[in-house]
C-alpha cells in the first residue's frame, strides 16, 4: 500500500493516496474526494494544484534546478542546439544522427507557408501586435491542412507537430517584415532552423543577412532556454483545450494568447520597456526600486519572482553570461544591460526582495540580447512562443497519448447571490 493521507471533516475521516514522483514529489491524490466526501478544494492560481503528472519537465524551485526529460538545462545549453532539444522534449530521448535528420528534413519540408497565407498578412493594420497575429495566424494556417482539424491521429503526428514548429518561425518573420512594409523573405532550404529565422527576418531581396554565428548561436540557445517549464500558465492552457480533443494548432494559439500577458511571456518586453523608462527618467534604478516595493505604485520589478523558483531562475544566469558574451562580440555597449545588473545587484541585497525569494527570472535579460540581435521588442514575447512551442507540442502529445485522458473542468465554490425570481421591469429599484 502506497503513502496515504488523512483528512478529517465534521467527525468524518477521508483517506487520499499520495503519488509519489520520480524525483521525490508528493502529491495528495483528491480525484475521489467530490464522490467520496461531496467536498472539493479551492486553491487560488493554483499554487498548490497539480494538474497532471508529466515526464518531461522538472523543476525544482527551491534549489534552481531545470531539466528536459532529466538532462540538466546547463548541460543542454552548453552542448545542444534548439531542434535537438525540442525532439527531446517531444520525443523523451536524444535524437540519434538519422532521426535528428529525420526530424530536420521534416523541419524543411514545412517551412512555406500557403502562398495565400500572405493575404492574412496585408490585412492587419501595421500597428498589429505581432503577438495578436502569431495566435491567429497559427490557426490560420492550419485551415490550409484540413485533416489537421479532425484532431489527433497518431499516424500523423509527426509532420503536424513539425509543420507547427517550422511554420510558427515563418510567420513571426512574415509578421515582422509586413509590420515594416518590407517584403517577406521566403525560408532557405539550405539554412538550419534559427539561422533561417534571421535570414527570413533580416535578408531583403538584394542581399543576404549576414549571419554571425555567435548571432545564430545567441538567439538558438534563447530559444532553447525557452523550450519548456512544466505547467506554466500557457502550458497548463494548451492541455486545457488539448484535453476537450481540440487539435495541436488551436491548443498552440491558445498558449500563445496566455504567454502574451506581462506577467507570463510579455514579460520580456516590460522588462526592457521598464529598463528604457529608468534610462530616459535619469534615475539609476534606485527610484525603480523603491517604486517597484510599493504596492501603491502599480509597478513591478518586471523580470524579477517566479512562482516557482524561490532562488535564481537557472536560464537567467545562462542569459546572462551570454549577454556579456554576444555584446562583446557585436562591440556593443548597452546602457540598459548596465541599468539591469545595478537593478538586480540593488535587488539582491533588499530585504523586500530576499524575504519574497524574488530573483530574476528568464525574462530579466533576454530582451537585452534580443536588442543587440536588433529584434524590436513587439516580437521579444513571438521570440518566446517559437522558443516555448516544443514545450506545447510535448504536453499536447501527452495529453492525447494517455488513454482516458477526461476532459479539464476545474470546480468551483459559488459565493453569489442564492435563489431570487424575476421582477418586471417597471417594479426594479436601482441596487446604487
Ligand atoms: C515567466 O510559470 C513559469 O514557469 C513561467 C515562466 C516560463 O518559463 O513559462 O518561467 C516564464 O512567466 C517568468 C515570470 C515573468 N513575469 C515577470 O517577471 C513579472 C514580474 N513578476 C511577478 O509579477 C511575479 O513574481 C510572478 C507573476 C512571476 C509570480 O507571481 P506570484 O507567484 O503570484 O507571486 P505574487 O504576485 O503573489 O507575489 C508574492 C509577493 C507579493 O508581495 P506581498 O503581497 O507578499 O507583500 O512578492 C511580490 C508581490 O507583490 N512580488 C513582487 C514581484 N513579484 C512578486 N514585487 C515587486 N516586483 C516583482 N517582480
Amino acid at each position: 500500500m502506497g503513502k496515504q493521507a488523512k483528512l478529517e471533516l465534521d467527525g468524518k475521516t477521508y483517506i487520499l493516496p499520495v503519488v509519489v514522483g520520480s524525483e521525490g514529489e508528493h502529491g495528495v491524490d483528491i480525484s475521489t474526494l467530490r464522490q467520496t466526501s461531496g467536498l472539493i478544494t479551492l486553491d487560488d492560481g493554483y499554487g498548490n494544484t497539480g494538474s497532471c503528472v508529466s515526464k518531461i519537465t522538472f523543476i525544482d524551485g527551491d534549489k534552481g534546478i531545470l531539466r528536459y526529460r532529466g538532462y540538466p538545462i546547463e548541460e543542454l545549453a552548453e552542448k545542444s542546439t534548439f531542434i535537438e532539444a525540442a525532439y527531446l522534449i517531444i520525443y523523451g530521448e536524444l535524437p540519434t544522427s538519422a532521426q535528428l535528420k529525420r526530424f530536420s528534413d521534416l523541419l524543411t519540408a514545412n517551412e512555406m507557408l500557403h502562398e495565400s497565407m500572405k493575404n492574412h498578412f496585408a490585412t492587419f493594420p501595421a500597428t498589429a501586435h505581432p503577438m495578436a497575429i502569431l495566435s491567429s495566424m497559427i490557426n490560420a494556417v492550419s485551415c490550409y491542412h484540413p485533416r489537421l482539424i479532425e484532431g489527433y491521429k497518431a499516424d500523423m503526428f509527426d509532420v503536424q507537430a513539425a509543420r507547427l514548429l517550422s511554420k510558427v518561425r515563418t510567420i513571426a518573420a512574415f509578421a515582422y517584415r509586413v509590420s515594416r512594409g518590407l517584403p517577406a523573405i521566403y525560408p532557405k532550404p539550405s539554412y538550419k532552423y534559427t539561422a533561417n529565422f534571421l535570414h527570413m527576418m533580416f535578408s531583403e531581396p538584394y542581399q543576404d543577412y549576414d549571419l554571425k554565428p555567435e548571432v545564430v548561436r545567441a538567439l538558438d540557445l534563447i530559444f532553447l532556454l525557452h523550450a519548456d517549464h512544466e505547467q506554466n500558465c500557457s502550458t497548463s492552457t494548451v492541455r486545457m483545450i488539448a484535453s476537450s480533443q481540440a487539435n495541436l494548432f488551436a491548443s498552440a494559439a491558445g498558449g500563445v494568447c496566455a504567454l502574451w500577458g506581462p506577467l507570463h511571456g510579455g514579460a520580456n518586453q516590460a522588462v526592457i520597456e521598464m529598463l528604457e523608462d529608468i534610462h530616459r527618467s535619469g534615475d539609476d534604478g534606485s527610484r525603480f526600486i523603491a517604486a517597484a516595493k510599493d504596492k501603491n505604485s502599480g509597478k513591478r520589478l518586471m523580470g524579477f519572482g517566479h512562482r516557482v523558483y524561490k532562488n535564481y531562475d537557472p536560464r537567467a544566469k545562462i542569459i546572462k553570461a551570454q549577454c556579456d558574451n554576444l555584446l562583446k562580440v557585436l562591440n556593443i555597449s548597452d546602457p540598459l544591460l548596465d541599468i539591469a545588473k545595478h537593478l538586480e545587484e540593488a535587488a539582491l541585497k533588499d530585504s523586500y526582495f530576499v524575504e519574497r525569494k524574488l530573483y530574476p527570472n528568464v525574462d530579466f535579460y533576454s530582451g537585452i540580447i534580443m536588442r543587440a540581435i536588433g529584434i524590436p521588442k513587439e516580437m521579444f514575447t513571438v521570440i518566446f512562443a517559437i522558443g516555448r512551442m516544443p514545450g506545447w507540442i510535448a504536453n499536447y502529445k501527452e495529453i492525447v497519448d494517455h488513454q482516458g485522458t477526461r476532459i479539464y473542468r476545474p470546480r468551483q465554490i459559488y459565493t453569489g447571490e442564492t435563489e431570487r425570481h424575476f421582477v418586471s421591469l417597471n417594479q426594479r429599484k436601482s441596487k446604487a
